[in-house]
């Protein structure tokens, strides 16, 4: 997958009203934008890590997962890359299982390394992470401590990968201002995504996709 993704476009005042099903019910959304902001305009709230109004999409987290019903019948898509289209017809956990499983799923996923009593934004339990863990109903852990500490490896959280590199860290160095702490970065990709787009200056860069993710790392001078 590639590392330049294409920005969102945001409804306006002016974007032309559309007529899409939403478990089985039709609503009129904004035309010209994507299936998350069309269902955020009409107060159905998807929960998403990786995707920020005003970052290009990446789609790795796979939070915003809903059912579109297509040719070959209902599947699960992004909602933050699939572009609204007349007509269309989406479901959510309201009516669908899948969904909600789906996303429970991916949320599992992606916490399994991650403590959920986090203090280090300091949000005072306005992290969204926390909240779509919440909402998902998620509330036990099926990581047991006998095989959750193994695997966590050292106090350090380093572990021996397969092919007998040293992987993980809390303090891995990654540069003079940036210290990257791999139990807590859940490679939404939104760090690199701002260095490049909004900064302008891109030091940072991971390889993050859906299928294998790999740490986030400095470019450093040759
Ligand atoms: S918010 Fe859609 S994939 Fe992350």
């Amino acid at each position: 997958m590639s590392n330049y993704y294409n920005m969102p476009k945001l409804p306006t005042e002016a974007s032309p009203k559309v007529e899409i099903f939403v478990d089985d019910k039709a609503v009129m959304v904004p035309g010209d934008t994507n299936l998350l902001e069309a269902l955020k305009a009409v107060g159905i709230e998807t929960p998403h890590v990786c995707y920020h109004p005003y970052l290009p999409v990446s789609g790795n987290c796979r939070q915003c997962l809903v059912e579109q019903e297509g040719p070959r019948g209902r599947m699960l898509v992004i909602s933050c890359y699939t572009p609204v289209t007349p007509g269309m017809k989406i479901y959510t956990p309201a009516s669908s299982a899948r969904v909600k499983n789906a996303r429970k799923a991916t949320q599992e996923f992606m916490l399994v390394n991650h403590p959920l009593d986090c203090p280090i934004c300091d949000k005072a339990g306005e992290c969204t992470l926390q909240e779509n863990y919440m909402e998902a109903g998620q509330n036990e852990s099926r990581l047991r401590p006998e095989y959750g500490k193994n695997y966590h490896g050292n106090p350090e959280h380093q572990f021996i990968d397969a092919k007998g590199q040293l992987r993980g860290g809390k303090h891995v160095d990654i540069g003079p201002r940036i210290l990257l702490d791999e139990e807590r970065c859940v490679q939404c990709d939104r760090c690199v995504r701002f260095m490049r787009s909004i900064a302008k200056d891109e030091q940072l860069s991971s390889t993050t996709n859906t299928t294998s993710v790999s740490r986030t790392y400095a470019r450093r001078a040759p």
